[in-house]
């Protein structure tokens, strides 16, 4: 099957980068959230990150005009997702709130749509548990910046069908990105599961004041990453991590819910760049 139309269910930094990603490549885009307000943010911000890009001459000759002329922007599910060949689901972190999208969304879509999560960590199978055609729902996992970021996950859940898989392989070569098929749903996929025991130790290191965010930072720099994991953890944001290692404990092991330090910041709305306050102070 081709997909040519693409719904995007949250604009947050996640559905906003995704939504770009498939407007460069000329897809025609629907996003949508909860209001004009919060959706006009976030063409906003994209259409920052296309002139950047298009001052560097990476926008395949479009300008970036022509490119936001591909997404329009929905304060509902329906109009967003009538058309849509292909539905991402980006909203929030929260089994409940992703499960409820999803069966608005099968209300909406034709048989054939494929409809994927962007879901860091939380089970596919889970979330598509009380659809009725659960083989067309799988996972697309994007890492942030989605318009940098080289890597996107495709997670086949338990009754994801073969067919979807392969299709949204192409698809993910088809947008200059590197697919890595996840063949068994477990949480955190492939690349969560192994950043998940590290973002524990590093919270529990600032928890038993072992050393400073700046000084752990200061290392993996020198080993020529572009941020240590402290600002990592600001730039993905604390309410990000947070949840993650809320899922671990509850489906991995208790020790993930263990960090006294990445609570004290999210009880105290620090969430890293996007409030300003994290680790780091960004103001
Ligand atoms: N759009 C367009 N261009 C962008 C951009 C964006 N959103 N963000 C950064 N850039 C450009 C900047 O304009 C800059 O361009 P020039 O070099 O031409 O000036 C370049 O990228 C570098 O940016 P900065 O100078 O601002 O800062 P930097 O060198 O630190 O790069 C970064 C920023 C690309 C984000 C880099 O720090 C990086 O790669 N960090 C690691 C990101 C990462 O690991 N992401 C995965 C997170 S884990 C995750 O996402 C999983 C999950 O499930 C939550």
């Amino acid at each position: 099957m081709e997909i040519k139309n693409v719904a995007v269910l949250g604009s947050g930094t996640m559905g906003q980068g995704i939504a770009e990603v498939f407007a460069i490549y000329g897809y025609n885009v629907k996003m949508e959230d909860i209001s004009e307000e919060i959706l006009n943010k976030a063409l906003k911000k994209i259409k920052e990150s296309l002139v950047k890009l298009e001052q560097k001459g990476q926008l395949f000759g479009k300008t970036s005009d022509e490119v936001m002329s591909r997404i329009s922007t929905f304060t509902t599910i329906e109009e967003a997702v009538k058309d849509a060949d292909l539905v991402i689901e980006a909203v929030p972190e929260n089994l409940d709130l992703k499960k409820k999208v999803f069966s608005e969304v099968e209300k909406f879509v034709r048989k054939e749509t494929i409809i994927a999560s962007n879901t860091s960590n939380i089970r596919i199978t889970d979330i598509a548990k009380d659809l009725k055609y659960r083989d067309r729902v799988a996972g697309l996992h994007f890492f942030n910046p989605p318009v940098l970021m080289k890597l996107v996950e495709v997670i086949k859940a338990e009754e994801t069908s073969d067919e979807v898989i392969d299709v949204l392989v192409d698809l993910v070569k088809k947008i200059g990105k590197y697919p890595l098929k996840v063949m068994k749903d477990t949480p955190g996929f492939v690349v969560n599961r192994i950043n998940a025991p590290e973002s524990l130790l590093f919270c529990l290191y600032i928890d038993n004041k072992v050393a400073t965010p700046e000084e752990i930072d200061a290392y993996f720099k020198s080993q020529g990453l572009p941020m240590g994991p402290y600002e990592l953890m600001d730039y993905v944001g604390i309410d990000i991590v947070y949840d993650s290692l809320e899922y671990f404990a509850k489906t991995l092991n208790p020790c993930y819910g263990k960090c006294n330090t990445i609570k004290e910041l999210y009880n105290n709305k620090m969430l890293g760049m996007k409030t300003g306050k994290g680790f780091y102070d960004w103001s």
